[in-house]
């Protein structure tokens, strides 16, 4: 049987930003085996791995990160030695409708693993400088709350001000990450990401959720007056940081990644409608009149925009791709692929994967 160098648990693997990270690691490092557990909530979905759900270095295991005693097993059976924790309700229009689902998953569900880790790697002291384990937590800007339309920026010490049932467990889930290193001297690192935009994501979200509407002439429901700014990232640009960061990040240390690219979701939206409009050979401004305001999310943002200075000064880490170049692959991906949107929106890949791991 071949030997890895090291069996690494990701968690939330089946979902949006998961899977490219999934993707990228079975791909780039054939030398770990990669242990993917997610439960597969609506947002989970393995048709996103379809590509790589055979691989020699992969591994698949429907499991609740909220069950302590399945997380343990996990831990023990596949001798992890390291996680990139990316599990999470993830949706601020649902955390506003049910709380609770977010601090059950976000928080317990972290303080699991946290546990499951800090039981099973006793002696995780640093050999040579090195450490063996490590514990990855994915976590967002949204931590950090919002900003004014002054050009400030989050920065890694900007205090945590998050304002939203999502970001509020969020934001806890972070500081059980560090209460762990502090008091159990658990290796961890943490990154705290901008807006991701890119395939597979499920259309709740804005960019997939109007490119689909777009298509099918239904409204494009803007919340407010569209002036909120999220500061967009390519997906597998967040993929490559949590690579580097992984694998060269300080312990302990939080590193902020994010795009430098600003927009307000009004204009955003009609970059949208037109690479959509001439994509599909429409004319131009065939799609405006789809526009519609709508009553604004409570408690919505004003601003996120991240300076991820650290990590390009410390890590060498910076975005690879232009916005303009990276909306026209994403609104080639969603068109290209409506059988992957129908799928989801209909609910017919959750019915189909049920039936494949129904008796697992
Ligand atoms: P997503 O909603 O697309 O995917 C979440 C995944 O977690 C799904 O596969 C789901 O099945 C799984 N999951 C949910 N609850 C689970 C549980 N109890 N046990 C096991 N698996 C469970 O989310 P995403 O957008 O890919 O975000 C991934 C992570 O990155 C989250 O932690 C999120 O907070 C963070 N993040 C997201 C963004 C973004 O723009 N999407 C930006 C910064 C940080
Ligand atoms: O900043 C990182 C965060 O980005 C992640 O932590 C979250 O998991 C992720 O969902 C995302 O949160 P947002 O709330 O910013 O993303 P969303 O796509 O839901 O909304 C983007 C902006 O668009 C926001 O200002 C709300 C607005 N919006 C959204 C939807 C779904 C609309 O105007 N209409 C909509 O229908």
């Amino acid at each position: 049987m071949k030997e890895f160098r090291r069996n690494i648990l990701i968690t939330g693997g089946a979902g949006f930003i998961g899977s490219h990270v999934i993707r990228r690691f079975i791909n780039n490092y054939p030398q770990y085996r990669i242990i993917n557990a997610d439960s597969l909530t609506y947002a989970g979905n393995l048709a996103n791995l379809e590509d790589v759900k055979d691989a020699s270095n992969y591994i698949f295991v429907k499991a609740d990160i909220c069950n302590f005693e399945l997380m343990q097993d996990i831990f023990h059976k596949y001798n992890i030695d390291s996680v990139i924790h990316l599990a999470a309700e993830s949706h601020v229009d649902r955390s506003i409708k049910d709380p609770f689902a977010f601090a059950h998953t976000n928080i317990m569900g972290t303080l699991n693993l946290l546990e499951a880790a800090k039981r099973t790697w006793k002696n995780s002291e640093a050999v040579n400088g090195e450490y063996r384990n490590l514990f990855y937590h994915v976590s967002t800007d949204e931590v950090y709350g919002d900003l004014d339309f002054d050009g400030t920026l989050f920065t890694e010490s900007t205090a945590y001000d998050p304002h939203s049932p999502y970001s509020a467990s969020k934001a806890s889930s972070d500081h059980f990450v560090r209460a762990y290193h502090d008091t159990y001297n658990l290796p961890i690192v943490i990154s705290n990401c901008s807006n991701n935009y890119g395939s597979h994501q499920f259309p709740e979200k804005l960019i997939p959720l109007f490119i689909n509407n777009i298509r099918h002439n239904k409204p494009l429901p803007v919340y407010g007056k569209g002036e909120n700014v999220r500061d967009w990232l390519w997906v597998n640009d967040h993929a490559r940081a949590i690579d580097v960061i992984f694998h060269e990040g300080k312990i302990r240390e939080t590193y902020n990644i994010g795009g430098f690219n600003e927009w307000t979701n009004i204009d955003l939206i009609k970059v949208i409608i037109k690479t959509v409009d001439r994509l599909l050979g429409r004319a131009e401004g065939t799609s405006d009149n789809l526009i519609t305001y709508v009553t604004d999310r409570a408690g919505h943002d004003l601003r996120y925009a991240i300076d991820s200075t650290k990590l390009k000064n410390e890590l060498g880490w910076k975005p690879s791709l232009q916005f303009e170049e990276g909306i026209e692959i994403t609104v080639k991906w969603y068109l290209e692929n409506q059988k992957w949107l129908d799928n989801v929106t209909s609910g017919d890949y959750q019915r189909y994967y049920d039936n494949m791991y129904r008796d697992r």
